[in-house]
């Protein structure tokens, strides 16, 4: 009970609410279930009005900060005005305004804006345009999908399937067949052979590709899928040479690339979409996240205009699509979003500070705990290990007892929000709102400090 003799938040979600890639236990068995009641900035703050830095734009989103109140204003103008219609057989204005935008925005001739309601939708879009591209142009065997290990892209099944992380997977199994996986691009785990050598490693990364393909049968394979810096693994930078050999790899064999930039867009990286910084242009776009900086539910699938040429006349039709998709509040939120990253010049303010930013971060390096500081943009990994000497990980046991049982509580407890995740070896993640300067990596990095420092006490 609170002092009004109400029930508490925690009480109440302890009876009701089934949150999202969460262990309930510890919450029947007496832990503290934070309640987020406001942000502003690059900080939020709980019930209890304990503040926070919001370390990780709360999951790569609030990209211009919490708090901004022309979004809010956005969402309320058109939600007055037009607040839901979908794009099935009609449009509204806002979608064709922010397909326009997104469109002069994208890399080459990706032109063609396909609206979802997230990122998972976006990717399952991607992956049925391409099957369906493929029928309408005469190889209707192409089908299969290559994708990076350890890579997440999502829940649908489809979705799911490209993912590369088994215990995600395993539970929901048999999933869409037809997914293939290949290396990412993790340099801090090369093989010995090009462990020294960047862009030897990325050359036998991407090769890697051009083998699966051959090994499936070039008239079985529709795409390559990546993420142009993968998250989960904790932030895989490409090497340089790297995406330009996969692009020459998919041309080669008449395989589109999709490049899920479902994190790495909108000013993660420093530009728009990441692609366009490292100047390789893929065939498909699909990103969310910070296309409305979180404000409200969006995500889109960008596809290159070639691909959507057979939709064009006669009777062909992608049969696919989401109530949600191209949702007119959430695209009026996108459009004023947008304003902002143009008037505040964020991707720029991301590229000035990344330096500075990776600085205060490899100042950790000292710590016996960290093996690797690695990304770019405001998107960081800082991967734990045993055994610096050796690189030795933790075991299962251990990455649970370190990661959950005490990592992520204790930056939770000293007010950073940020993540750890063992989906491949231990991370802690850091990707703040893109409006953080050097008071807030300051900030961050004394608390990681702090909480790895006890952390090599505890194992
Ligand atoms: C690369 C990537 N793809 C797809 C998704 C799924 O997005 P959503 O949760 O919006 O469906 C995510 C989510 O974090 C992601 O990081």
């Amino acid at each position: 009970m609170n002092t009004a003799g109400e029930r508490s938040y925690a009480d109440r979600a302890r009876d009701h609410l089934w949150m999202h890639f969460t262990r309930h236990s510890p919450y029947f068995d007496g832990e503290e279930l934070p309640i987020i009641v406001k942000g502003d900035g690059c900080y939020f703050w709980d019930e209890n009005g304990k503040r926070y830095l919001d370390g990780i734009a709360s999951l790569f989103n609030v990209q211009v900060g919490h708090g901004r109140e022309e979004l809010a204003q956005a969402a309320a103008t058109q939600a007055r005005e037009l607040a839901y219609f979908p794009v099935w057989g009609v449009a509204h204005p806002r979608a064709i305004e922010l397909a326009e935008r997104v469109a002069s925005l994208a890399p080459g001739d990706l032109n063609r804006i396909f609206f979802t309601g997230s990122g998972g939708e976006a990717v399952e879009s991607a992956w049925k345009l391409a099957k369906q591209y493929y029928k309408l142009t005469g190889k209707p065997t192409k089908h299969k999908v290559i994708s990076r290990d350890v890579a997440y892209h999502g829940t649908p099944h489809g979705a799911l399937s490209l993912t590369g992380i088994s215990a995600a997977k395993i539970p929901f199994e048999p999933l869409v067949p037809s997914s293939i996986r290949v290396p990412n691009t993790n340099f801090y785990r090369a093989p010995e052979h090009v462990a020294d050598d960047l862009f030897a490693f990325g050359q036998y990364a991407a090769n890697r590709i051009a083998e699966a393909i051959e090994y499936e049968g070039p008239d079985s394979v529709c795409a390559v899928i990546l993420e142009p810096v993968q998250n989960s693994g904790g932030c895989f930078a490409p090497p340089p040479g790297y995406l330009e050999r996969v692009r020459e790899i998919c041309d080669q064999y008449d395989v589109l690339l999709i490049a899920d930039e479902t994190i790495t867009s909108f000013g993660r990286i420093g530009d728009y979409f990441a692609m366009s910084r490292f100047g390789v242009t893929p065939d498909i776009i699909t990103c969310a996240k910070g296309l409305t900086s979180g404000y409200s539910p969006l995500g889109a699938m960008i596809a290159h205009e070639r691909l959507f040429e057979p939709f064009k006349h006669g009777t062909n039709t992608f049969l696919h699509g989401f109530t949600w998709g191209g949702h007119p509040t959430s695209a009026a939120v996108a459009l004023a979003n947008l304003d902002i990253f143009e008037r505040e010049g964020l991707n720029q303010r991301v590229k000035d500070n990344e330096a500075l930013f990776l600085q205060h971060l490899n100042t950790l390096r000292d710590l016996p705990i960290v093996g690797d500081v690695r990304g770019m943009g405001y998107f960081y990994g800082i991967e734990l290990v045993k055994d610096k000497a050796t690189k030795e990980t933790f075991s299962e046991e251990e990455s649970e007892r370190l990661l959950r049982g005490f990592v992520s509580k204790a930056m939770f407890a000293n007010g950073l929000y940020c993540r750890s995740d063992d989906r491949g070896d231990p991370v802690v993640q850091v990707a703040p709102a893109l409006i953080a300067g050097e008071e807030q990596f300051e900030e961050m990095t004394q608390i990681l400090r702090s909480v790895l420092t006890e952390a090599w006490n505890i194992i």
